[in-house]
């Protein structure tokens, strides 16, 4: 029987909500403990679906996995590069291995990534990069093997700022000979939670804008290492709060990587306060309609654009929401439109919003992490009940949800 949740919506969400470790952060960081055989422990690293793919990852490779609530050890020499088909299938960021793996031990067999069903998402900007320091790329039988003879630094430039190439690059080029500068990097928080974790290993590893510098080390030592705040979960209970007319406070958030989204609410007219590290958003009347581009950090974030257009099918007059960091990342729009909004899309990537002054409650199905949670957003905002199906994709990247928005007052449940 498929897990759902239920809301019965229309309640303002009202509270202050502790926010939990960045799932974007601790699953680069979890692969690149396969850099050292040294004891890597992590805190703050959330509970997530994704996070125990990314441990059982490291586990299958011949690391000793421990640890419990929000923390983990790890260490331990690896013992396989091959890595399991099932867990890179699951997650399109088990894929991080690939690099550790063939800098560790020269070979890495890596099947070609799953994860989220949204849209086309090569891995070609990583295999480039790689190669650039030195890796033989091949592909068999659906899977990437790489080998590598040692690794040089190099000059490699990025034809777009993947976070992913760039995660991988800077694994692989800290264990390369000499100096490697990844050019047009991305710059999203997350990689610079990595590039400190690393330093702080023993890794020499410098960012400036979008180019980062790295020479090359024999080994890294034994590190203790906080994962940076979840920014897209802070941003998803905001929202949650400005689409209930309600008031919500989250905590433990570095408000500067909330800073594309903070503004963005403003400008819809939604009073937001920043102080130390803590964001709070009050409401009391629909948004006003605005315009929202998604684009690499510091743009808005494309895991944002979901629910920050569940909020927008309830704005004073049309917004547009135009996605142009995925090809097609929309599948929450016919299911936001069963609940009454009013959304059309064009071929080029753009959405037209139709505010709208109520919503109602129907079943509607969970298609990828960020698809439910602007069905989650738009359920507690409507009247009635909703019912989500898919469940399990919020799992992988919100820890806590139903407890947390009951401590807001929501009124939630799930279900078999
Ligand atoms: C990461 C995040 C994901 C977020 C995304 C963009 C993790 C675990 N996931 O995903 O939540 O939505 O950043 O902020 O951190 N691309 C290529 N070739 C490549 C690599 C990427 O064409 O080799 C394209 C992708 O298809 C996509 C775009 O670049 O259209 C952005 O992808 P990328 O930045 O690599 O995202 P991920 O690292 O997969």
């Amino acid at each position: 029987m498929r897990e759902k949740l239920t809301i019965h919506g229309g309640t303002p969400l009202k509270g202050t909500l502790e926010i939990s470790g960045a799932k974007n952060s601790a699953l680069p960081l979890l692969a690149s403990s396969l850099l050292t055989e040294q004891r890597v422990h992590l805190t703050n690293v959330p509970d997530l679906k994704d996070v125990e793919t990314m441990l059982s990852m490291v586990g299958e490779l011949g690391k000793s996995t421990s640890g419990e609530a929000g923390e983990v050890s790890i260490a331990g020499k690896i013992d396989s590069n091959h890595a399991p088909a099932d867990l890179v299938k699951k997650m399109r960021a088990s894929f991080l291995v690939l690099a550790p793996l063939v800098a560790r031990t020269g070979k890495a067999e890596v099947p070609i990534p799953g994860g989220c069903n949204i849209g086309t998402r090569p891995v070609d900007l990583h295999l480039k990069g790689l190669e650039r320091l030195g890796v033989n790329i091949a592909q068999e039988d659906g899977k990437i093997v790489a080998r590598a003879d040692g690794l040089s630094g190099n000059d490699v430039f990025l034809n777009y700022p993947s976070v992913g190439a760039t995660e991988q690059l800077i694994m692989a080029a800290t264990m390369a000979k000499g100096e490697t500068a990844i050019y047009n990097a991305a710059q999203e928080p997350e990689i610079r939670d990595l590039v400190n974790f690393l330093n702080q290993m023993g890794a020499e590893i410098r960012i400036n804008g979008s180019i980062i510098r790295i020479n090359g080390v024999e080994e890294l030592d034994r590190t203790e290492y906080r994962v940076m705040s979840d920014r897209i979960a802070a941003g998803t209970y905001l929202i949650a709060g400005a689409a209930t007319a309600g008031s919500v406070t989250v905590t433990g958030v570095d408000t500067s990587a909330v800073k594309p989204l903070s503004l963005k609410l403003k400008n819809a007219g939604i009073t937001v306060r920043e102080k130390d590290n803590s964001i709070k958003v009050a409401s009391s009347e629909r948004p006003e309609n605005i315009e929202v581009i998604t684009l690499p950090y510091p743009g808005f974030p494309t895991d944002l654009q979901a629910p920050i257009t569940a909020l927008l099918t309830l704005a004073r007059g049309k917004s547009v929401v135009k996605e142009t960091v995925f090809d097609s990342r929309f599948d929450h729009v016919p299911e936001l439109n069963k609940m009454g909004a009013d959304i059309s899309m064009t071929n080029s990537n753009t959405l037209f919003v139709e505010g709208k002054t109520s919503l109602r409650g129907t079943e509607v199905e969970a298609t990828d992490i960020r698809a439910g949670a602007a069905l989650v957003i738009e359920g507690l905002a409507a009247e009635g009940k909703t019912t989500i199906t898919g469940v399990k994709h919020l799992d992988r990247g919100y820890s806590n949800l139903v407890t947390n928005l009951r401590n807001l007052g929501a009124q939630l449940e799930r279900h078999k």
